[in-house]
């Protein structure tokens, strides 16, 4: 299945579990499709709902995805803009970046938060305590070639295209409201940050948005899936065991820490459903033997490691 790579990247994309996340959703009917913590929306792009709401705390993601529906960004007005600051950044390289960084940050331009987020450090958002975007430059001044800026493009179109169809809406909130609003027909995603993986002025997470988390979803009538970690090569995430009268789904997924394929490490990604997914015959599951799927898991309480 060929999966639609949003036109803004985040930290935490789920890009590779988009095919798992649906295959959960198999022959599951619901109203409108929640999404509390949308960052680059990978997943609910990936599953094309009639009727979404995509939220999120950080008002430059939201903002984007607004102006191409008002139609204030379209593929050819980002076409224009990335030709000609591509241009501008071959010749200045960092300077040029360093320059529209600051631009953005007294104008929160989202055309130049599109910029930014592609030739930055390995598409990352993160912003001070101030607000103000600051993550480095990639180092790559010909980032903006013909073929990048038309991939962009056509990420852009995509979405234009979606909008004309469907019915979705941005909207930059806190989860808590984004669930609230829920109705017990619609089934909510949530993806929310790693709990005390970054500080980040958008993007910051304690054990009470855990906690608050939890109890939002527990009273919660209709149908949600919470994607989490489940375990690394040194320990277990605690936080799931509140959640052990629910499905829970595990996956390993391989990650590199640099280029090196002796940097590669596993990280156990986990799905927790407060229903039960229907088998799909249908599925063909990859040959990949150090992928272990574990999936249909029975309902399990996860145990503390022993010492
Ligand atoms: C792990 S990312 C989501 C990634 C997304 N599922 C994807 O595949 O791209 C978490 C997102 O939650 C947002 N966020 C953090 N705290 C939030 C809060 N209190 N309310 C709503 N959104 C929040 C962040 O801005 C970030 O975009």
């Amino acid at each position: 299945m060929k999966i639609f790579v949003p036109p803004i990247k985040c930290q935490g994309i789920k890009t590779k579990l988009v095919q798992w996340i649906k295959e959960n959703l198999t022959e599951l009917k619901f109203d409108t499709w929640i999404e509390p913590f949308m960052g680059s929306g990978v997943v609910g792009f990936n599953v094309r709902p009639h009727k979404a709401v995509f939220a999120d705390i950080n008002p430059h993601l939201i903002n984007f995805y607004n102006s191409i529906k008002n139609g204030s960004i379209t593929s050819g007005i980002a076409r224009n803009f990335l030709e000609s600051e591509g241009e501008k950044l071959a010749k200045g390289g960092q300077k040029y970046y360093n320059e529209v960084r600051l631009r953005f940050n007294n104008s929160f331009h989202s055309l130049d938060f599109l910029f930014l987020n592609r030739s930055c450090f390995n598409g990352m958002i993160r912003f001070n305590k101030n607000g103000k975007f600051n993550v480095p430059f990639g180092h790559k001044p010909n980032r903006f070639s013909k073929a990048y800026i038309t991939k962009i493009t056509n990420q852009i179109d995509y979405i234009h295209q979606a909008l004309n169809i469907f019915d979705w809406t941005f909207v930059c909130q806190n989860f808590d409201i984004t669930i609230k609003n829920a109705n017990k027909h619609d089934i909510i995603y949530c993806d929310p940050p790693y709990l005390g993986r970054h500080v980040d002025y958008f993007d910051s997470w304690d054990v009470q948005n855990e906690k608050d988390l939890y109890d939002y979803l527990s009273n919660f009538k209709g149908k949600y899936i919470l994607s989490t970690w489940h375990s690394n090569r040194f320990r277990t995430n605690e936080e799931i065991n509140k959640y052990n009268k629910n499905n829970i789904l595990t996956k390993e997924h391989f990650y590199y820490v640099g280029a090196s394929e002796k940097n590669r490490n596993t990280i156990t990604e986990a799905l927790i459903l407060n229903y039960s997914p229907l088998p799909n015959k249908n599925i063909i599951y990859p040959k990949i033997t150090a992928n272990q799927y574990r999936l249909f898991e029975p309902k399990v309480k996860y145990l503390k490691k022993e010492n």
